[in-house]
């Protein structure tokens, strides 16, 4: 019996949605159940959480090829259907300079990479609503960082590795080829059981991608089905693979992989241990070098923060990270990356002339529900921040490229008469004394205010008085110091905050009112040196 002859039997290729492979069963998703003919070879139809699902026993004509097929017939329809998704919705609070998507939700940055003359950066996308749902890789491309071209969406939730979600992971550029490194996910039966693989993807062109399909289909010992998001490094002549993973006592690990072609991987073990009772998962790991220094990025769910503002699982943050003589690595002096209510996720990559870029989302999981919502889109990506490290730490700061976009600098006396920029795009410095607070997205009834609160010897983020309608409303950095330098780069429904020449920052939506473009500072005037910002060829930026 052919392929083609049970995709008939599913009322033809146009009535399929998804394909799964659970066991011994292979499970074909179908649109309108009321195509599905009569046939002994049907084993059930089933309805799992409102979708129709026809099993089959997975007989041997489904080979790895014929599985594939079936896959790609489901991704044109799925770029198909991406027409629509692709045209931007108007929206007041779209950026003028950062990433956004057209349409949908946008999570974590993935696959960012140099390769052949130009930036790669991919991002999750759910392009048919702003909910977190089986995940696409979108895919921009940028000749400087700052203009960015949209390109076809690269990997689609098509094939029976990934039918739940083609989800975070890190490229390579290796041998001319732009190769994609991806956690499968796939949900098997009512009781949505999680199948996890780590998956392949290349291209030649760096724009089609050609699936492989699972490199790991295994699960390790000691470990849940929350293993994912691989990133790809060079060690000792040896490819290593990271892993976030959840171990079966429910803590948060790093999982590390071995292999010599980058295509046949072996376990190597689970590492961290040294960080003990730290989250029941660790996400999104990221690993480099600047200098001497070796960083990992993690994502740690579940620690507890050191504000009680915080109420928030979802970590982000940075180790010291020094391989082992035998194997493996050790990791110390965990430090969160940004201290704002946005910011997840990051991944970093070498530019041609060695800087280490990271970028992340300006965003958090679980939360859905911003004013963007209402035009159909939610989240965004952050600015791309240089990485390096000073005085033993690591420093973050806007790529200097982000200066083309800047307008001449104005020197203006900020007070509590306030200042209108007419404008909520502008890269802004100023020192702030104790005691002071800067108003900044100011309008009738609106405003972020930005304390530097004396009594508390921290830098207050309050977003009380804006349209934000997720839960928490404050945010604070710890500081000693005298004074408190910032430059803050906004932008439309947005600031980064860079505190201390980059010691820290503080990321967050912000929506306001369109008109709400004023400043003011309350306490003692200061000179503040603002430059507006012009837009980038950013897909999508107003
Ligand atoms: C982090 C994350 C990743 C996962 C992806 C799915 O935000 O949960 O661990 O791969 O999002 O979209």
């Amino acid at each position: 019996m052919s392929v083609e002859h049970y995709l008939s039997l599913c009322g033809g290729k146009n009535n399929i949605t998804r394909v799964l492979a659970p066991d011994d069963e292979l499970i074909i998703a179908v649109e309108d159940v009321s195509k599905v003919a009569d046939s002994s070879l049907i084993v059930a139809i089933r309805e799992v959480l409102g979708e129709h699902q026809v099993a089959f026993k997975r007989t041997r004509c489904f080979d790895e090829e014929a599985l594939l097929k079936i896959g790609r017939m489901i991704s044109e329809q799925q770029q198909l259907a991406l027409a629509n998704a692709t045209k931007p919705a108007q929206c007041p609070h779209r950026p003028s300079w950062h990433i956004s998507p057209p349409q949908g939700l946008l999570n974590d940055p993935n696959g960012f990479i140099f390769h052949n003359g130009e930036y790669h950066l991919f991002y999750q996308w759910y392009p048919h609503a702003c909910v977190h749902k089986d995940k696409y890789w979108a895919h921009l491309t940028s000749p400087d960082l700052v203009n960015w071209q949209w390109q076809p969406v690269a990997l689609t939730p098509s094939d029976w590795f990934d039918a739940h979600g083609v989800f975070s992971g890190h490229a390579l550029s290796h041998q001319n080829q732009l190769m994609l490194f991806y956690t499968g996910n796939t949900r098997i039966g009512e009781q949505r059981d999680r199948h996890t693989t780590q998956c392949l993807a290349t291209s030649q062109d760096g724009i089609h991608f050609t699936k492989h399909g699972p490199i790991i289909d295994q699960l390790p010992e000691g470990v849940t089905p929350h293993i994912r998001d691989p990133k790809i490094v060079r060690h000792n002549d040896s490819w290593l693979m990271l892993l976030g993973a959840q171990t079966s006592d429910l803590k948060g690990r790093l999982a590390i992989y071995r292999s010599e072609d980058l295509h046949t991987w072996q376990f190597d073990g689970l590492y961290g241990q040294e960080f003990g009772d730290f989250g029941y998962m660790w996400e999104c790991p990221d690993l480099f070098s600047i200098g001497d220094e070796t960083f990992a990025v993690i994502g740690p769910q579940g620690i507890e923060s050191f504000s009680e503002h915080n109420t928030i699982p979802h970590h982000n943050g940075i180790a010291r990270a020094r391989f082992k003589s035998d194997k493996g690595i050790e990791l110390s002096d965990f430090e969160h990356l940004d201290y704002g209510f946005d910011f997840y996720a990051p991944q970093t990559m070498l530019t041609p002339d060695g800087r280490r870029v990271m970028c992340g989302w300006m965003g958090l999981p679980d939360e859905i529900d911003q004013p963007s919502v209402d035009n159909g889109w939610l989240h965004q990506l952050t600015l791309m921040r240089e990485l390096s490290v000073k005085d033993g730490r690591l420093v973050q700061w806007p790529i200097a490229e982000l200066d083309a976009l800047a307008q001449p600098e104005q020197s203006i006396m900020l007070s509590d008469q306030g200042y209108n920029l007419e404008t909520k795009s502008f890269d802004l410095s100023i020192e702030l004394e104790w005691g002071s607070q800067l108003n900044l997205f100011e309008g009738e009834g609106s405003k972020l205010m930005l304390i530097a609160d004396q009594s508390r010897r921290a830098l207050v983020m309050d977003r009380s008085q804006t349209l934000n309608r997720a839960q928490d409303t404050i945010r604070e950095l710890p500081l000693t110091g005298d004074k408190i330098r910032l430059r803050i780069l906004a932008d439309s429904s947005s600031v980064e905050v860079f505190i201390n020449d980059g010691d820290a920052v503080m990321t967050s939506r912000v929506f306001t009112e369109s008109h709400a473009t004023r400043i003011s500072l309350t306490g003692t005037p200061s000179l503040a040196r603002v430059k507006r910002l012009n837009p980038s060829r950013a897909p999508f930026a107003v």
